[in-house]
Parts: C-alpha cells; structure tokens; sequence
C-alpha cells in the first residue's frame, strides 16, 4: 500500500519511519515533511492545513491511506476532506477532533461518559474564575479553553498568576489538581473497537527536576515499569470505552488515535486531558518498540475494521527519546543555527535521530555548490532516540548518542527517563 503522513515533525517521521517498515507498505509520502522524513518518504510541497490539496495529492499519488498527524489540520477538518474524496483517513473528523480542539467540550464528553477525571469549571469572567480558584484550592490549574499546542495550560500555587492566565484568555477551564505520576496511553481507534498502544511518559517542563514552563514535552520512554498491571485495561474500560460510545452518540464517532494523558493518582487513573493524536515525542519510544505493522494497523482503524487485526506487539526492552531543543524554546525559537552531528549519532546501532525544526540550507561557502547544512527551524529540533535492554539501558545509548550533535543555544534536560517512579513531573516540583 502506498502512505501519504500528513505534518512535519518528530511524531511525523517516527510514523513514517515505522510504516516505512511495515513490509505491506510500499510507498511513503508525506505533506510536507522534513530533511529527516525525507530519508524515508517522498516529500510533497503541501500546506498541511489545505484539505483540498491534500485530497488532491492523496488521489494523484494513489494513497491507499492518508495518516494526518498533528492537531491542528485535523481540528480544521482536513480528514473530512481526504474521506469526502472516497480515501481512507487515519484522523478523526473535525467534530471528533473537538476533544482536543476544545476543553470544555471534553470535559463534556468526559462528565456525560462517567469518566474518572478532575472536577472543572469553565469560566468566561474573572469573578467567575477567581470563584472557581477559591473552591478548588492550591495547585491551581488553568487552561486556555482553544488549542496551545501544550502551552495553554497554568499550573501553580501562586493565585495571582493563575489569576493573569486566565485573563490572557477569552474562555478558561479551571480544574481539581490532580496528584500522582502522567502518563500516555495512545489508543487506535476505528469508532466503535479500540486498540491500546504500550503506554509513555512523556516530560513536559523544560528543565531539569520538572521545573520552569510547559513545553510540548522535552523527552519520553517506554514502557513503564512503575505502572500497576491492568492499568491499561482499566483505562480501556472505564475512559476509552464510555468515550467511543459517548462520540458515537453524539454523531462524531472517533477514528484515529484517542490519546488520553492520565494523572495515577491515590484512587487510581483519572483524565488529565484528550487529544485526537499520536502525542510527540511520548509517541516515539513506543513506535520503536512496535513489532506488529502498522500501516496495516492504522489503515484496518480507518476502515472501521480493526476488529480484524491482531492486537499490536512490543518488542522487550525499552525505549528512550531525549530532545534537543533551540534557544529561547518555549517562549520562543531560535532558526537558523547550524546543526552538526546528526550523521554520527544516527549511525549508533538502536539510535534513531528524530527531526522535529529542522531545514536544509545551502552552504556554497564550503566550496561545493550543492553542499547543504541542516539547520534549526522551530523549538523542539531533534529528538534522539534509543532502544536498549531496559530504561537505563536505553536512556544511557540516547544521551551518548545526543552527546554527539551540537548547534548554538542547544537546550536539553539530563534527566529524561532517569527516575524509574515516574514522579519527576510529579505535583511536589510542580509550578
Ligand atoms: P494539558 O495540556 O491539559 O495536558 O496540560 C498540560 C500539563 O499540565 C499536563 O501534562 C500536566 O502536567 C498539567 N496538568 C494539567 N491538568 C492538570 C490537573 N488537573 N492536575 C494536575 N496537573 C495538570
Ligand atoms: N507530548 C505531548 C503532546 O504531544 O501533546
């Protein structure tokens, strides 16, 4: 079958590099990828937002599958438009996507479900968010109503701070704090059947020891050795399945990945948050881990016939990715800065380099006229990743092999998959 990824960073090329090893896929695409998924995919100058030009270029390279990765051309309907073309899609429609696209909808969703999750206020005024604030207590948790790519949401002990959140925002969802260790559980979904993934943690601050702001996550690993057994199984029967069913009802049944962050807390898994994606780089150790095909996987989901597939296997062993990250990242991004050594730390046995913001630039100086340099284009650059017997195993090979890549203003944290509880992010270095 022939796979046209939709998007152009690290969850991107860690999809195409495993369909690209999935032996019944036998072409990748992608729209517009980057200088790494390039390695692996054909890459097709399209605006990723565009749902016509991307069913427009899914029927004239003879997609069998359309996988549309990030939240935001799903949020906008691309998916719609590739399944209105007669294509299969894994993504959900843009009603679907409201689980990501808006929090109060979900939590909607999550309420009329009966799913374990935080109590929650929506809030459009300050008298109504400083209400909310009081009657939840400290830590205080507000997020920005609309989509913010991870950095919408305000966690801290400090009243006012959560107050001047909230009013940089037109509609906030102020929640119960919830404690205990995250993780991710990444579902296949084909509307009514869904298929877990092997779960994640994923490393949201951008510093060391969980401190200093959210970012889209810093690092990842998989699988959890901390995690009770038949947590996956609780949280497939009392989130995912009240979820489908409850989408089903409302006429937006979900297809495509149900990513469900979970707080463990002391009365077990609760709902931090929803996303209708594949989250990066959580999403990265998992997929290196994946020993069963996921082209055939995730085109069965889009098909509505994953009922016919084989449940997904994993490899032992584990998986660690750590990210490298450009100056200013969050807040901002530095583009532009040389980056070298990817070749190197790409040619370690087990280590894959993840391009996130990178771009090729012409380098004539160097005295080839074709030569051409890799540059940082965004926040989060590269993520290098490792598998290896156990976590510390392949935490050990990631931060050798991401030793070897260097570019002006690099900023990585040192601790990724470093505590085997999980608890790093946890409440007590939160905010
Ligand atoms: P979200 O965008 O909803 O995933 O929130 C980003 C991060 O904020 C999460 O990964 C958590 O670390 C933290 N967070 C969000 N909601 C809560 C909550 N109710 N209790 C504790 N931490 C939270
Ligand atoms: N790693 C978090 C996200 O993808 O949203």
């Amino acid at each position: 079958m022939k796979v046209l990824v939709v998007g152009a960073g690290g969850r991107e090329h860690a999809l195409a590099l495993a369909l690209s090893l999935d032996p019944a896929v036998a072409e990748v695409h992608a729209a517009p990828g980057n200088p790494g998924i390039g390695e692996v995919a054909s890459l097709h100058d399209v605006d990723p937002m565009d749902g016509a030009a991307v069913a427009a270029l899914a029927a004239s390279i003879g997609a069998d599958l359309v996988v549309v990765g990030p939240e935001a051309p799903l949020v906008a309907g691309v998916a719609d438009a590739v399944r209105e073309a007669g294509i299969s899609v894994f993504g959900p429609s843009r009603d679907a996507a409201r689980l990501e696209g808006s929090k109060a909808f979900s939590k909607d969703v999550m309420a009329r479900a009966g799913v374990p999750t935080a109590g929650s206020r929506t809030c459009t005024t300050a008298d109504e968010v400083a209400a909310a604030l009081d009657a939840f207590g400290a830590p205080h948790v507000v997020k920005d109503d609309a989509l913010a790519a991870g950095k919408g949401v305000v966690v801290t002990n400090d009243r006012d701070e959560a107050l001047a959140h909230a009013a940089g925002c037109e509609r906030v969802v102020v929640e119960e704090f919830l404690d205990g260790p995250e993780f991710s559980l990444f579902v296949v979904c084909d509307g009514e059947v869904g298929r877990p993934l092997q779960p994640a943690q994923d490393f949201k601050r951008i510093f060391d020891g969980g401190r200093g702001p959210n970012t889209g996550g810093m690092g990842s690993y998989s699988p959890l050795p901390w995690l009770p057994d038949g947590t996956v199984e609780l949280v497939m029967e009392q989130v995912v399945g009240p979820t489908l069913a409850e989408m089903r009802r409302l006429g937006a049944p979900f297809v495509g990945c149900l990513y469900v962050g979970l707080a463990l807390t002391a009365t077990g898994p609760r709902v931090i948050e929803f996303n209708c994606r594949f989250g990066d780089p959580d999403v990265q150790p998992v997929l290196a881990l994946l020993t069963s095909p996921l082209g055939e996987l995730l085109r069965a989901a889009a098909e509505g016939d994953l009922g016919s597939v084989p449940a997904p296997t994993f490899a032992d062993g584990a998986a660690v990715s750590v990210v490298l990250a450009s100056a200013g990242y969050p807040e901002t991004s530095s583009k532009g800065d040389v980056v070298r050594g990817v070749g190197r730390a790409n040619g370690v046995n087990d280590v894959d380099v993840i391009h996130a913001g990178t771009s090729l630039v012409d380098a004539p100086e160097d005295g080839d006229p074709g030569h051409r340099h890799l540059v940082t284009a965004g926040g989060r650059v590269l993520a290098v990743r490792a598998v290896g017997y156990d976590v510390e195993d392949a935490r050990t090979r990631a931060y050798a092999a991401a030793d070897l890549i260097t570019f002006d203003g690099l900023q990585r944290r040192s601790d990724i998959a470093a505590e085997p509880l999980g608890v790093v992010e946890g409440a007590a270095s939160r905010g």
